[in-house]
């Protein structure tokens, strides 16, 4: 059951440009949050976990309807922790009462990639909040304590190859893991609020399981100030994924074009655009001033 997106009506890519522009000024301006990741990691968590609830066999979950709102997407474990990114953006939704909050939230994550100095995420609008949770989808996003294969299945689940997949989780090189929130603890590199292709140069690095009180996460060998989750050092495990990892390491340009589709996919996962909806390429900050 694929959703259709409604047309944009009056609204035209200016009207969009101005709130991406408002979204990126005040991510600027709160760069010191989160001990110096900014919002850059929790937006991009957001638009991610209010889109990969998709099933593609049952046409449901995604970002359509904004459903992280309501019970049960509201009280899924997996989202614990992103009401910071909600409340953030939710100045916006009274400024721009006409977005619906799966736009909003998708475009805060395409604002913080871009923000980051990550690719262009070609994005287009359209979603249409629900007005309850009915077809909110919990228990649908990864578990990190798990191994490849369980990945590879969740991700093909969504309609994700191998190589899409770890593009996507690519997008670790930003933000943190906090402990009030998954339990697991720490960033995955030293620059968390620039998009790079790092998460794979770090991945490819020796890692030793973590001697602490929490669940089971890695910390690099060399410094110990790093973190990887089980899931992240599967995609060393697997052949069919560890490809993909050194390509990634060695190609920050290959990263940046491959995240940047798998990215658009993901954010419009069970939604039919009409063919009059032409995706947007937004300008970043830098590129206005
Ligand atoms: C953070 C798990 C894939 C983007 C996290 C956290 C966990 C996690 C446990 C820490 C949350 C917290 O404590 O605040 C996983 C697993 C994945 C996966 C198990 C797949 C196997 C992805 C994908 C994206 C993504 C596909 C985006 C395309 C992020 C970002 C953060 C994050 C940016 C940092 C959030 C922040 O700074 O607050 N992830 N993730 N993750 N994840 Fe993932």
């Amino acid at each position: 059951a694929t959703l259709n997106a409604a047309a944009a009506s009056s609204k035209t890519f200016n009207d969009y440009q101005a709130i991406y522009n408002d979204i990126a000024e005040k991510v600027r301006e709160n760069d010191e949050y989160d001990g110096g990741a900014g919002y850059f990691g929790i937006l991009t968590r957001l638009a991610w976990h209010s889109s990969g609830t998709y099933d593609a066999s049952k046409g449901s979950g995604g970002s359509f309807g904004g459903n992280m709102v309501f019970a049960p997407e509201q009280y899924d474990g997996a989202n614990a922790g992103l009401a910071p990114a909600r409340d953030f953006l939710s100045e916006f939704q009274y400024k721009y009462p006409w977005i619906s909050r799966g736009d909003l939230w998708t475009l805060g994550g395409v604002v913080a990639v871009q923000e980051a100095g990550g690719p262009k995420i070609p994005w287009r609008p359209g979603r249409v909040n629900a007005t309850d949770g009915k077809k909110g989808a919990p228990n649908t996003l990864p578990d990190a304590s798990r191994d490849g294969k369980y990945v590879k299945g969740l991700f093909g689940r969504m309609g994700f190859n191998e190589q899409e997949t770890v593009a996507l989780i690519g997008a670790h090189c930003l933000g943190k893991c906090h402990k009030n929130a998954s339990g697991y603890e720490g960033p995955w590199g030293p620059s968390f609020n620039m998009f790079t292709n790092d998460f794979f140069n770090y991945l490819l690095k020796d890692w030793q399981v973590k001697q602490w009180d929490g669940p089971k996460q890695y910390e690099d060998v060399e410094t110990k100030l790093f973190m990887m989750l089980p899931t992240d050092i599967a995609l060393k495990e697997e052949n069919y994924f560890l490809k993909w990892v050194k390509i990634y390491a060695d190609d920050e340009k290959k990263f940046f074009s491959d995240f940047s589709k798998a990215f658009a996919k993901l954010l419009e996962l069970g939604i039919q655009f009409p063919s009059s909806v032409k995706p947007f390429e937004f300008k970043t900050l830098d590129e206005q001033e």
